[in-house]
């Protein structure tokens, strides 16, 4: 298995004021390719820091982050949005699709910018929107879509320049339970597949869908295995509870 995520003791700190903010404290960890990970904790547990270490759009105030072995921290800004274009999918809970555009053009936004031909851009848009089910509403807008048929389109976006890691933050916030279970099993189509998914969501029975729950709490790693195991699911509240029985 060759490690395509890799913490090793990551800080991030915020200065407030007078007191210091630990919104990442000494997290270690290691996804490997394939894997499908649940990041899950309660509000304000790191979730979001951890997120945005790993999409690079944040960097660690210490310790080192590998994306695909290479060090995220010493990368200049530019090399940060080549890694985040080459490496990363991203999932948003709103769908941030550009309303004036066409499905087809709204998969094409990231594929452009990664510098992709005209030609070669419509081709994996077209492929990537079949793939969710949307082929025959190429040419629809946004606005004309329901919201789990808007986040499919933002699936296919991430999808379509076949990144190494799927991103998705808590993908099913926005929509009905019924429409965010097919969000969510077309996830898992995805891992199946063979993509790595790493999902983050504050919901324990979302992030059951996963293989493996790594949970946080105050910006600490305390559960990290099994998403299966009795423990992977520990009820809010009772959390800093069962931690010092
Ligand atoms: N820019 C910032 N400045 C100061 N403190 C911050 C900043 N961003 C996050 N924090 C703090 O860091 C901690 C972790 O925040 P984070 O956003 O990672 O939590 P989260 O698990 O994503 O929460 P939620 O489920 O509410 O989205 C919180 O205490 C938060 O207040
Ligand atoms: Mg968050």
């Amino acid at each position: 298995m060759s490690a395509l995520i890799e913490f090793l003791d990551v800080c991030k700190t915020y200065q407030m004021g007078d007191t210091v903010v630990r919104a990442a404290d000494h997290v270690s960890m290691r996804i490997d390719k394939g894997e499908f990970v649940a990041i899950v904790g309660q509000s304000g547990s790191g979730k979001s820091t951890c997120m945005n270490i790993i999409g690079c759009l944040d960097v660690p105030s210490s310790g080192v982050y590998l994306l695909g072995g290479r060090d995220v921290g010493k990368l200049d800004k530019n090399e940060l949005s080549e890694i985040r274009n080459e490496m990363l999918g991203f999932i948003f809970q709103q769908y941030n699709l550009l309303p004036r555009l066409s499905l087809l053009e709204n998969v094409e936004v990231p594929l452009m910018y990664a510098g992709m031909s005209r030609a070669q851009r419509r081709e994996r848009a077209r492929e990537a929107l079949t793939m969710v089910g949307l082929g025959d509403k190429l040419q629809h807008k946004p606005s004309q879509l329901s919201g789990g048929q808007q986040q499919r389109v933002s699936i296919a976006r991430a999808l379509a320049g076949n990144p190494a890691v799927i991103l998705a933050d808590e993908p099913t916030g926005a929509l009905d339970s019924r429409t965010g279970r097919e969000v969510l099993k077309m996830l898992k189509d995805l891992h199946e597949a063979g993509n790595t998914v790493v999902l983050i969501t504050h919901d324990n029975s979302i992030a059951m869908q996963a293989q493996r729950i790594i949970r946080l709490e105050d910006g600490c790693i305390v559960y990290d295995g099994d998403a299966h195991a009795p423990e992977a699911v520990v009820s809010p509240g009772l959390a800093g509870k069962a931690e010092t029985v």
